[in-house]
């Protein structure tokens, strides 16, 4: 049986892996630096369509990989990434149901967060903090990055992704505006343009706890556990071991 978890991506799942296709060549080689030398299994929090999941295996090409993902659209893209690649179908594991759902290894040597953390609320993290705290092997780590706002703010309405493909130009916009005192609500709306007429439009929302750096590293210490930020500060990425980094 698979365990339930509702489908935030079940509308725009055609339209985010292609979107994430630019962002993750910025991310990629910030994120294989801050795993160099990390020890497996590794877990891959949220995968997506496998952008991430491609750089940790390129990254620790010894490593087994367990790639969570609970949208089904999403992880239909994934496995499908996978399966194409002889190097990643030998020890990448594609999980469905969301990570606090999922069936893991006893011990990990890292777990990757990215661009995921927002959907996990306070108790949520908790039970995140405290199986890193209680599964991390010695010299393990998580990887994971912050996106802001770290306040509850209104973000206008941005285009932040556009491609092309064949005869259809694609436009990603989103907009937020705060739903709660450690939240925002953010909507999206995809559209995908043929010969330069409006053919498809797509909108969704949901909901993204907010977490900023002060506020991280108060949580872990409550789990013993230190963050550090890893690589040029506006990727916002964090180091979390069990000991001072
Ligand atoms: C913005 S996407 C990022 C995907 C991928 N990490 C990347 O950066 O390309 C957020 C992902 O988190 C997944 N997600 C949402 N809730 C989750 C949960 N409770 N456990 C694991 N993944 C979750 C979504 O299905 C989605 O694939």
């Amino acid at each position: 049986m698979k365990p339930h978890v509702s489908d935030e991506y079940e509308r725009s799942a055609e339209f985010v892996d292609v979107m994430l296709a630019a962002p993750w060549t910025v991310l990629a080689p910030t994120l294989a630096e801050a795993l160099r030398g990390a020890p497996g299994p590794v877990v891959d929090v949220g995968a997506g369509g496998g952008h991430g999941t491609r750089v940790i295996a390129r990254t620790l090409p010894a490593a087994e990989i367990h790639a969570v993902e609970p949208s089904p659209g999403l992880r239909a893209v994934l496995l499908a990434r996978v399966n194409d690649d002889p190097g990643l179908r030998d020890r990448v594991t594609v999980l469905p149901g969301g990570l606090l759902q999922a069936t893991l290894p006893p011990r990990l040597g890292t777990l990757v967060a990215m661009n995921v953390i927002g959907h996990f609320d306070p108790g949520g993290r908790r039970t995140i903090w405290r199986l890193l705290a209680e599964r991390l092997l010695p010299g393990g780590r998580a990887v994971l990055n912050l996106q802001p706002p770290a306040e509850p703010v209104a973000v206008p309405q941005t285009r932040f992704s556009e491609l092309r493909i064949g005869r259809r130009r694609y436009e990603g916009w989103g907009r937020a505006e705060p739903s709660g005192p450690d939240q925002i609500t953010w909507h999206m709306t995809y559209r995908a343009f043929q010969d330069g007429e409006p053919a498809e439009e797509v909108e969704v929302e949901y909901a993204w706890w907010l977490l900023g750096p002060d506020r991280l590293k108060a949580e872990l210490a409550g789990h013993g556990l230190h963050a550090t930020p890893t690589g040029p500060t506006e990727r916002g990425l964090w180091c979390i071991t069990g000991s001072p980094g």
